[in-house]
């Protein structure tokens, strides 16, 4: 009989489909939809440090006095209370619908007291953390030192208080990749997600307007996190899910050949429901029966940098003429 298990988030999962932190995830009717679809294991939702640092300075805007400082320290706190007891009660709740792993989610754009978060989050019953790291690097001032330590920091200091799996969910946006990917590996992360994507501006010309671009991904978006699962997978030692662009069966598979674990899914489902969480998998079982398959280590990673025929294509990104450049049609 086929088997679809595998290991991410430092846990089994039943197959390699993970439903990616969205607002697909923010409710436990739409957990357990995806859990009673099949899914592997569900993030939920990120909890945004911005969000609660954003309230914060609404209710700073335009007021100083004596106490006021004193006050905001209170409000500080109040604010925190009321986010994480609502993200610790989405946990239990969603727990107590999900027969697969829930996967709490951290939003943080600085490693600070806000990470104490971390341990309410383990108590509230989740099975692993997922952070969710970003630093947008549009500050000239800004050194990539600098961004490298707070991603650095940040897991040290979750890991450290936390005794369940923590996993890292990243952009693209690294001009050191592998290398970066290579020392967060170091502390020994139960998994990284490759990658994690973000709303773009877009103009609207006839309005002469900066307007939010496509809040989903499409399907041809799955390359990039595709070459970089092929290019990390075979060098780190910790697990990768493939995500971005990740919408059927047959992209589930190429990320597997290229190496990945598991795959993080959301926009697919947002067009499709949870219903397509069981098409794909039926698709994954059919074409490994097809290839003689019984697990999928039989051929995870099989075409990853160090296993494929042609590597260079993952370590090419130039179309040169004497590699069968693009003649036009
Ligand atoms: C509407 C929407 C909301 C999202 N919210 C979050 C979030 O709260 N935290 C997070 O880590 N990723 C969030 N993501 C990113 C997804 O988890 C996923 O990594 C990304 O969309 C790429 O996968 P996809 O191409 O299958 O959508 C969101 C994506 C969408 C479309």
């Amino acid at each position: 009989m086929t088997s679809l298990k595998t290991r991410f988030f430092g846990l089994e999962l039943k197959n390699p489909l993970v439903i990616a932190s969205s607002s697909l995830t923010a409710d436990p009717d739409k957990v357990k939809a995806f859990s009673d679809n099949g899914a592997g294991a569900i993030v939920l939702k990120s909890v945004f440090e911005e969000e609660i640092i954003n309230e914060y300075n609404q209710v700073a805007q335009g007021k100083s006095d004596s106490h006021f400082d004193e006050f905001m320290d209170y409000f500080d706190y109040k604010i925190r209370d009321q986010v994480l007891a609502t993200y610790g009660r989405l946990i239990k709740s969603a727990k107590e619908v999900s027969q697969v792993p829930v996967i709490a989610s951290i939003n943080c754009i600085s490693a600070g007291d806000w990470l104490q978060f971390a341990s309410q989050v383990q108590d509230a019953g989740a099975d692993a953390i997922e952070l969710n790291l970003f630093v947008m690097p549009f500050d000239p001032n800004r050194k990539a030192e600098d961004t490298r330590r707070f991603y650095l920091d940040t897991v040290k200091e979750i890991s450290r208080r936390v005794k369940i799996p923590v996993a890292v969910k990243i952009s693209s946006y690294f001009s050191d990749l592998a290398s970066i990917c290579n020392e967060l590996d170091g502390e020994k992360l139960a998994g990284i997600t490759l990658f994690n994507r973000f709303s773009s501006p877009d103009i609207d010309i006839d309005k002469e307007q900066v307007i939010e671009a496509g809040t989903l991904s499409n399907e041809n978006e799955y390359l990039l996190p595709l070459r970089w699962t092929g290019i990390l997978s075979p060098r780190l030692k910790c697990p990768i899910a493939a995500s971005t662009g990740v919408h059927d069966a047959k992209h589930v598979i190429k990320m597997l050949l290229a190496g990945a674990s598991a795959v993080q899914m959301a926009s697919v489902f947002y067009k499709k429901g949870p219903a397509h969480v069981a098409e794909i998998l039926k698709g994954l079982e059919t074409w490994m029966d097809k290839k003689g398959y019984e697990s999928l280590g039989d051929f995870k990673g099989r075409l990853s940098l160090t296993k494929a025929a042609n590597p260079a294509l993952y370590e090419r990104a130039q179309y040169m003429s004497n590699f069968g450049g693009y003649a036009g049609s």
